[in-house]
C-alpha cells in the first residue's frame, strides 16, 4: 500500500492572535486535494492550539511543536502530553533541531518523548538531521541513523511515527536540499528501517522532509520515491502553503 503524503505546517513560536486567524482563513479557503491524497497538519504555538483547533478546517489537524518526557506534574513550564490528548490535539512534533540545538534535547531525550508521546495515544512528527560541519565532515548518514537508532531502541509500533528529514543548514535559510540530495538521505532511512526496524515498517513509515521548503520547490522535491512529504516552517505562515499541499499531486 503506498504511503500517503504528509504536509506538515510548524508554525514555530510565531504569530499574534490576529495574524494566527488570518493564516486559519487562507487555510479554510485553499483549494487542495482530497484526504485519501493528503494529509494536512498544522503546528501552532501552544496558547493557539484550541483556537486554531476549533476554527480550522475538519479535513485539516493540528499537532503540537513539544511535549513533556513524562506524566505531568511538578514541571514548570511544560505541556504533557496528557493534557494534548485531553484537549484532542491529535499530533504532536517531536525533536525539532531547534530543540536539539537550542535546547540540549538529547537524542535518549527525544526518544524518551517520542516513546511517552506514543503510549498515550499521540500521533508523532519525529525530527532528524544533520549540521553543516556533519554534512562536510562526511557523517550526515551516521548522524540521522543514530538519532533514528535511538527512537527506534524505544519505539515498537511506528504506525502513528512520522518521521521528518529536516537537515539543519537548510533550516530557514532559504537553502533548501537538492531533490537528489533529499532523496539519498530519505532512502538511507527507509534502508536503516529495513535493516533495524523491519521490511514493513521501512515500506509504511512515512519520511518527509523539512528545510527551505517553498511553493517553488516542493513539486520537484515530491517527486523523490522517499520524499513521502513535507515539514514546513516559513512557507506554512504563507498562502504558498496551499501550493505546497498541492504538490501532492
Ligand atoms: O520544522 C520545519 C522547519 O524547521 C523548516 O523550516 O523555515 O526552513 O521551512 P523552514
Amino acid at each position: 500500500m503506498g504511503r500517503k503524503f504528509f504536509v506538515g505546517g510548524n508554525w514555530k513560536c510565531n504569530g499574534t492572535f490576529d495574524e494566527v486567524k488570518k493564516i486559519v482563513k487562507i487555510l479554510n479557503e485553499g483549494q487542495v486535494p482530497p484526504q485519501d491524497v493528503v494529509e494536512v497538519v498544522v503546528s501552532p504555538p501552544y496558547v493557539f492550539l484550541p483556537v486554531v483547533k476549533s476554527s480550522l478546517r475538519p479535513d485539516f489537524h493540528v499537532a503540537a511543536q513539544n511535549c513533556w518526557v513524562k506524566k505531568g506534574g511538578a514541571f514548570t513550564g511544560e505541556v504533557s502530553a496528557e493534557m494534548l490528548v485531553n484537549l484532542e490535539v491529535p499530533w504532536v512534533i517531536l525533536g525539532h533541531s531547534e530543540r536539539r540545538l537550542i535546547l540540549g534535547e538529547s537524542n535518549e531525550f527525544v526518544a524518551d518523548k517520542v516513546a511517552y508521546a506514543l503510549a498515550q495515544g499521540l500521533k508523532v512528527i519525529a525530527c532528524v538531521g544533520e549540521t553543516l560541519e556533519q554534512r562536510e565532515s562526511g557523517s550526515t548518514v551516521e548522524v540521522v541513523a543514530a538519532q533514528t537508532k535511538a527512537i527506534a531502541a524505544k519505539v515498537s509500533d511506528w504506525t502513528n511515527v512520522v518521521l521528518a528529514y529536516e537537515p539543519v543548514w537548510a533550516i530557514g535559510t532559504g537553502k533548501v536540499a537538492s531533490p537528489a540530495q533529499a532523496q539519498e538521505v530519505h532512502f538511507e532511512l527507509r534502508k536503516w528501517l529495513q535493516a533495524n526496524v523491519s521490511p514493513e515498517v521501512a515500506a509504511t513509515t512515512r519520511i518527509i522532509y523539512g528545510g527551505s521548503v517553498n511553493g517553488a520547490n516542493s513539486k520537484e522535491l515530491a517527486g523523490q520515491p522517499d520524499v513521502d512529504g513535507f515539514l514546513v516552517g516559513g512557507a506554512s505562515l504563507k498562502p504558498e502553503f496551499i501550493d505546497i499541499i498541492k504538490s501532492a499531486e
